[in-house]
């Protein structure tokens, strides 16, 4: 295993080859209530971290960046609460396209959250196609009902039988490479239905930290930790 200590950050990014990293961004609720504030409290603070860290993650050499922004179950969330989600949401979109060099792309179905979020989404992707910088959004998400949209597509193909490559090319992640690192926050150590097919030789890194709290000496602390894991792929 090679040493990396004191070797700056970028430098560690490319000798690790970590090019795309996803995060499930947990603890904005308990943050919010620890601190005697409503949940949606804690969902503003996410969403203002959420733009530090993913500039970072692009600062540092990471191509792609994956976050978990709202899942298929987090529609079960009381009304108040989506709604003030979904806010943050379509104000982050209306600013989005001066992100420098960053390609959005939502996976999901964020057309099943209603028509209106559907065509901003949909517009803020068409705005920045081609950027080098690749920004999935997971909204509206579940990774058993990704797998099933790219099945039923290759239905209406009309496969008579598919592959592995069939699959993962007709996924909403398609044309990235698949998450290297995945870290959640919140100190819960599950995947929750994220990015199920992609995930398969990720690496994981989980952070007690709540989502709000979590800095870029964080993700200088997870990438390091990736770094000197000894990735085998299955062979030895
Ligand atoms: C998990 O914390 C967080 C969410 C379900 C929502 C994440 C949303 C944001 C960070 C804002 C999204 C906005 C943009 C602009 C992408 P939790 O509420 O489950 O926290 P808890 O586990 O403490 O209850």
């Amino acid at each position: 295993m090679i040493d990396l200590t004191g070797i700056p950050i970028g430098e560690v990014v490319k000798k690790s080859g970590l090019r795309h990293i996803a995060f499930i961004m947990d603890g904005n609720g308990r943050w919010a209530t620890a601190k005697g504030q409503p949940r949606e409290f804690g969902h503003r603070a996410g969403a203002a971290n959420f733009k530090t860290i993913v500039r970072y993650c692009k600062k540092i050499g990471i191509e792609c960046c994956t976050v978990y922004a709202f899942s298929t179950e987090n529609i079960k969330r009381p009304k108040r609460e989506v709604e003030a989600i979904m806010t943050l949401l379509i104000n982050y979109i209306a600013e989005a396209g001066d992100e420098r060099d960053i390609e959005f792309k939502f996976i999901g179905d964020a057309f099943g959250l209603g028509e209106n979020i559907g065509k901003k989404c949909a517009g803020l992707e068409k705005e920045t196609e081609g950027r080098p910088y690749r920004l999935n959004i997971a909204l509206n998400y579940g990774g058993r009902a990704e797998i099933v949209q790219a099945v039923n597509r290759l239905i209406l193909e009309k496969k008579q039988s598919i592959t592995e490559e069939d699959i993962s090319s007709h996924l909403y992640t398609a044309g990235c490479p698949e998450p290297d690192l995945i870290v959640r926050t919140g100190n819960e150590q599950r995947i929750s239905n994220f990015l199920t097919w992609q995930s398969t030789y990720s690496e994981f890194h989980f952070s007690p930290k709540m989502w709000p709290d979590y800095t870029t000496d964080d993700v200088d602390f997870a990438v390091r930790d990736f770094a000197g894991r000894g990735r085998r792929w299955g062979g030895v």
